[in-house]
């Protein structure tokens, strides 16, 4: 781990934690619920990642960068409980623990995430950040959450269930379903530092490689990966039929190119000549070694 990630994670992660759960609004039972999903142990890859764009430029970390990184995470989180539900994956561990319908029943885990979408708005907007800012912050998270983005992706990988896809279609199910969210990351960080088009465009280009090679990754850790490590059930994809890059390419190729999306990613911003490394040793981590 490069110095940088550690730096990542021991300065700004501890004041991340207590701000996504402590954001939380509602104090009655939805409300634990929602802090269920959110306080188990989470990687936090989007707003660490958020916070990476802002130290790359060196701009200050306020608290409404960790608001807007906050929303950012509960519109994750909120996809897990919903990704986890027996309609969707059938899941029955996340992030270590047990999947919040397992511990609150359907009916609540669906409400928790409704909550956790809407609230993220809610979160966003009440920063003190200039109205334009918010206005455009809040118009592209919603395009990459909803039916032009993530859930897009959401609904294509269901779809594609028990079928063979062409790469192409499985690539853009990880551009939707992952990309988006990560994308949305690396726009928000760039529009808080007021970066300029071309630099802006360069880290949108990081972003994109970034994005599919963590679906790549995470596909590639359901076969070879362990539940404890991971804190989810692995081989699920199989069992389920998923289009992966595993089951189009088997393992060992797979992982090959997972590196050279990696490598894409560092080459896209090589050219802007970043003060820091928080972007290139964050990308770094998702390699996986033969
Ligand atoms: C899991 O996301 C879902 C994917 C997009 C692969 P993460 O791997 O970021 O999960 P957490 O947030 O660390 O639990
Ligand atoms: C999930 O992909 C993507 C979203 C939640 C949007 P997966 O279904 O592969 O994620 P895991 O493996 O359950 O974390
Ligand atoms: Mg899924
Ligand atoms: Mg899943
Ligand atoms: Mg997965």
């Amino acid at each position: 781990m490069g110095k940088y990630f550690e730096e990542l994670q021991q300065k700004y992660k501890v004041k991340l934690e207590k701000q996504i759960v402590n954001d939380v609004l509602n104090d009655d039972l939805l409300g634990e619920s929602m802090k269920y999903s959110l306080k188990a142990k989470a990687k936090r890859i989007r707003p660490l990642l958020m916070i990476a764009v802002m130290l790359d430029f060196n701009k200050e970390i306020t608290n409404d960068v960790y608001k807007v990184a906050t929303a950012l995470e509960w519109i994750h989180t909120y996809s897990l409980i919903h990704d986890d539900l027996p309609a969707m994956d059938d899941d029955a561990l996340r992030r270590g623990v047990p999947t919040n319908h397992k511990v609150y029943g359907e009916a609540t885990a669906i409400l928790t995430g409704d909550a956790l979408l809407t609230d993220a708005f809610y979160l966003l907007n009440s920063t003190n950040l200039k109205a334009k800012i918010k206005c455009e912050l809040t118009l592209k998270m919603a395009s990459a959450a909803g039916s032009i983005g993530m859930i897009q992706g959401q609904m294509l990988d269901i779809k594609a269930e028990n079928q063979i896809l062409p790469i192409e279609k499985v690539q853009n199910i990880h551009k939707l379903k992952t990309g988006a969210l990560i994308e949305y990351a690396v726009y928000a960080g760039s529009l808080l530092a007021d970066v300029t088009v071309k630099e802006q465009d360069a880290l949108l280009n990081y972003a994109k490689h970034l994005g599919l090679a963590f679906q790549i990754r995470d596909d590639i850790l359901d076969v070879i990966g362990n539940t404890k490590e991971l804190g989810k059930e692995v081989g699920r994809d199989e069992e389920l039929e998923k289009s992966t890059y595993p089951k189009v390419y088997g393992i060992n190729k797979s992982i090959e190119l997972l590196s050279g999306e990696i490598e894409k990613a560092i080459n896209s911003i090589e050219e802007i000549n970043l003060p820091m490394n928080y972007l290139k040793d964050l990308v770094k981590i998702l390699e996986v070694k033969k």
